[in-house]
């Protein structure tokens, strides 16, 4: 990976220059462009605004923080981590949508070695403490060739929630404070799921996708559920099957088996409740 380092302000318990020694430390021999911004619209647009430069945008408030399918993410100041990774990948287009699962399994695996039980994944980008939001991740991609690509991974994570931020959030959330673990500085957490992240992206090539796909699985909060499948034209009920080669998810529908990309459809787990 490219990239050179930026020596930056300090603000808001994020001392940027610590935190960007501390990254390329994690990293060996990479150097990443760190840049920290108070507030922004969005720290995916920011980091596509940069593009081809190769840089890590972290802010402590996004004004128009970006989810999957148009949604908007609730990102109050200096409570959460909001974080987009620029950089330049060569794969082929039919695997892009693994980078969502890759980027997923880090964060899965860097909470857990954090002792922090009931960490699930949702395809394509959920995060879930308890089967509830704790984090999600959110992919955008510029070709530069027909196999290469400046990917921006945007994620954002849960740490402190208050009530009114929950209301404001139109599914079940969680934050890290809910898990009975912590504390958890952001500058800490950022420094082990940066580094994890683009480690993993990084290496990451067609001869990884079956050991991907394992690693998923293991956290794959739907194995085996019973699922509602959203399409721009109908809703249907069916089986879980899981995840294909190409990061397509695979279900059993009363047509028969049928896959789809994470663009296609949005998943939602049935949840029958009883007296
Ligand atoms: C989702 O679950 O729908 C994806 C949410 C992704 C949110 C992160 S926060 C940092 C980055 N910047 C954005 O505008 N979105 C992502």
């Amino acid at each position: 990976m490219v990239i050179r380092t930026a020596s930056l302000n300090t603000a808001n318990n994020v001392d940027v220059s610590k935190l960007n020694s501390a990254i390329n430390t994690y990293l060996g021999e990479q150097i990443v462009n760190l840049i920290h911004m108070q507030s922004c619209q969005s720290t995916n647009m920011e980091c596509m605004r940069l593009a081809q430069h190769g840089a890590v945008v972290i802010a402590d408030q996004q004004i128009a923080g970006r989810g999957r399918r148009g949604r908007q993410w609730h990102s109050p100041a200096n409570e959460n981590i909001y974080c987009s990774i620029g950089i330049k990948k060569k794969i082929p287009a039919n695997l892009l949508g693994l980078i969502s699962l890759q980027t997923g399994v880090s964060i899965a695996q860097v909470l857990e070695e954090l002792s922090i039980p009931d960490i699930s994944l949702k395809w394509p980008n959920d995060i879930l403490f308890k089967g509830k939001k704790l984090g999600g991740i959110l992919i955008e991609a510029q070709a530069l060739s027909p196999d290469e690509f400046f990917l921006v991974i945007g994620f954002g994570l849960n740490i402190n929630l208050n009530h009114k931020d929950e209301e404001s959030i139109d599914q079940p959330a969680a934050s890290l404070s809910m898990t009975g673990k912590g504390p958890f500085p952001r500058a800490t957490l950022l420094v082990s799921l940066i580094g994890r992240i683009l480690q993993a992206v990084n290496g990451f090539s067609q001869h990884s996708v079956a050991a991907l796909i394992d690693r998923f699985e293991r956290f794959d909060i739907l194995r085996g559920e019973e699922v509602k499948v959203v399409t721009s034209k109908q809703s249907m009920h069916a089986t879980y099957l899981g995840i294909e080669p190409n990061g397509h998810v695979r279900v059993q529908t009363a047509q028969g088996e049928q896959s789809f990309a994470a663009a296609e459809i949005s998943l939602r787990q049935v949840v029958h409740v009883t007296d």
